[in-house]
């Protein structure tokens, strides 16, 4: 499984540093979680973070965009250096645009759910999706407790790339932890987002090993 400890929880005065240890531990990809106080309560931060990460590091740096109209800042984030963009279907009308927008921006398309939207609101989009967000706690916060009831859908989704024959990545994300992840690699995910669990510790390396060792 792919392991992105989310930037949320670091030290960001020490930025560099922490995503040094946990790119020298394994972990494949880096997440950004970009929110606008409108579609979550909180701000977090924008395209000029990105800009600055990415000559730092050679991870796959993927942004999970929790703003409303996302289709609006694809393009800047794009040049700005994500590999994946991740958009919610609640937050447009045109997450049909938003995704093609993505692509056509050299970035990797992934559609994004909460955890009371069902799989039936994407399905018209997963034949041109990279990757699927299955959000597992409600978007807004680091540190909040894993929603068992959202392992369903991981297992909804994989049995539609078995009988549609989709190659999508599924992601999870929120309240991922060294239990949680082993039961979302069971449902069928294959990329698992963690914030709290790698950076409240100050061991972050060994977390990601830790998510790393239970899902071997
Ligand atoms: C929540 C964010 C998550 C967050 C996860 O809205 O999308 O990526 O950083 O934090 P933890 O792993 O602490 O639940
Ligand atoms: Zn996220």
């Amino acid at each position: 499984m792919k392991i992105a400890p989310s930037i949320l929880s670091a030290d960001y005065v020490n930025l560099q540093k922490d995503i040094e240890k946990v790119d020298k531990a394994g972990a494949e990809y880096l997440h950004i979680d970009v929110m606008d106080g409108q579609f979550v309560p909180a701000i977090s931060y924008g395209p000029g973070w990105l800009k600055a990460i990415r000559p730092i590091t050679n991870m796959t740096l993927d942004v999970h965009l929790m703003v409303q109209n996302p289709e609006r800042f694809v393009e800047q984030f794009a040049e700005n250096g994500a590999d994946i963009i991740g958009v919610h279907v609640e937050a447009t009308p045109h997450i049909h645009r938003a995704l093609q927008l993505i692509k056509q921006a050299g970035a990797k398309a992934e559609v994004v759910i909460n955890p009371g939207t069902p799989v039936e609101a994407i399905k018209p989009v997963l034949y041109m999706v990279d990757q699927v967000l299955v959000m597992t706690v409600n978007p807004g916060f680091g540190g909040q407790k894993f929603l068992p009831e959202t392992l369903k859908k991981i297992k909804q989704l994989d049995q539609l790339k078995q009988t549609e024959g989709y190659d999508f990545d599924i992601e999870v994300d929120g309240g991922v932890k060294n239990n949680t992840i082993v039961d979302c690699q069971k449902a069928g995910a294959t990329v698992a987002v963690a914030g709290s669990y790698v950076f409240d510790d100050v061991d972050p390396a060994a977390k990601v090993k830790a998510l790393k060792d239970a899902t071997k």
